[in-house]
């Protein structure tokens, strides 16, 4: 693939870049006065993340501060199961409320006869934030859709909300495989038609996120995470070769390398726990990187910010490599800090 003018673009499609593409997970959110402003006013999470105008708005809001080399749209994983019939609700502070799947038959009523008018709203503001980044002046910066994977997502489904050890989940699929098996293949389904349509709309790449896909021993890993993401890379590449596709299977330690081998993937999403030295050597000739700062280190600023950030770009720039953080930017976060950083990845 020849160079573009968006660098973002040229490391995911496996270049050595001039200067380092950057953005960072989380980067439209809570640490942004802007952001809480409009939340005020707005009502809730779901009403911002299903208002084109509003959503557009909060993607376009980091990107005016820091000039980022990609944007992402502003919505959520949990879209999905919405989608497909599931309720959902984000209490302030309390994170997402699903009503859970227990059995078989709860999954047997997911339903997508609502799917497509469901997510209209998250198509309209990607066409209209495309456009927003043309009109503003932003040229060089590209624009993410994404996605939950089906792993990850189906933990939300069954455990009804966040989990520290997702132990429902995973006896669910050890003793219930098949049931578990259907459910993960309507999130593949879901997930590529939803990944395709974003690109119809105007994301020029897309990030699979698997938040949880560290929680799996080895072999449900291959069944669980890297067969369905492959399923769902496939799906795409068929109806868009081009754009590049960037999974994020976090703490998934030397899995990694079986998920960057078996999926397709052009980008990988490395969480702060990675080795640098066995990124570079393992999975950068393979994929282009994209990390890993550990959002502690931005939470404290400072030389440590310095120190941390200056180890990653020295052992990654040497191959295709975007700065991002390991995981998202906390709520708490200085915007100063985030500043600082970003003049830090600039003057590199
Ligand atoms: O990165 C971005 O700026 C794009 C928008 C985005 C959000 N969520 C907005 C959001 C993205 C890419 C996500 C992904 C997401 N959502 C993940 C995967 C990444 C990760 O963090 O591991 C997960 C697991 C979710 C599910 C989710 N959404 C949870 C658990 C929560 C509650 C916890 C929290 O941080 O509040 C959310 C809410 C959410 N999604 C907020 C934002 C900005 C906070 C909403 C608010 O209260 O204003």
């Amino acid at each position: 693939m020849l160079r573009t003018d968006k660098p973002f673009l040229d490391a995911l499609n496996g270049h050595v870049t001039d200067k380092i593409p950057f953005w960072f997970m989380r980067q439209a959110g809570r640490y942004l006065p802007e952001y809480r402003d409009l939340r005020e006013s707005a009502g809730g999470f779901l009403e911002m993340a299903y208002n084109p105008d509003i959503a557009t708005e909060i993607t376009m809001q980091p990107i005016r501060r820091f000039g980022m080399d990609a944007a992402i749209i502003f919505s959520d994983i949990l879209t999905i199961p919405h989608a497909l019939g599931q309720h959902l609700e984000f209490a302030q502070g309390e994170g997402p409320k699903l009503d859970p799947i227990n059995e078989a038959s709860d999954i047997s009523r997911l339903d997508f006869s609502k799917f497509d008018q469901h997510l209209a709203p998250v198509y309209q503001a990607l066409k209209q934030t495309k456009a927003a980044l043309t009109s503003e002046g932003f040229a060089n910066t590209a624009l993410i859709g994404f996605a939950g994977s089906p792993w990850t997502v189906a933990t939300y489904m069954i455990e009804g909300g966040s989990s520290k050890d997702f132990f429902k989940t995973k006896s669910f699929a050890y003793a219930q495989e098949e049931e578990f098996s259907n459910l993960i293949n309507i999130l593949i389904e879901a997930t590529a038609s939803y990944l395709i349509n974003q690109i119809a709309a105007g994301a020029e790449c897309v990030q699979l996120f698997d938040s949880w896909a560290g929680a799996l021993d080895s072999n449900s890993f291959k069944k669980w995470v890297i067969k369905p993401t492959k399923q769902i890379v496939d799906l795409v590449k068929d109806s868009h070769p081009d754009v590049p596709i960037i999974g994020f299977p976090r703490m998934a330690g030397t899995n990694y390398l079986d998920y960057v081998q078996g999926t397709g993937v052009n980008g990988i999403g490395l969480d702060h726990q990675v080795n640098l030295k066995w990124a570079a050597r393992t999975l950068q000739p393979l994929a282009c990187l994209q990390g890993n700062l550990d959002p502690a280190a931005l939470m404290a600023g400072g030389d440590a910010l310095i120190l941390a950030t200056e180890q990653i770009i020295t052992e990654l720039r040497q191959g295709p490599f975007v700065f991002n953080l390991g995981h998202g930017i906390h709520k708490d976060t200085p915007v100063e800090h985030v500043e600082q950083l970003v003049d830090l990845i600039k003057g590199m």
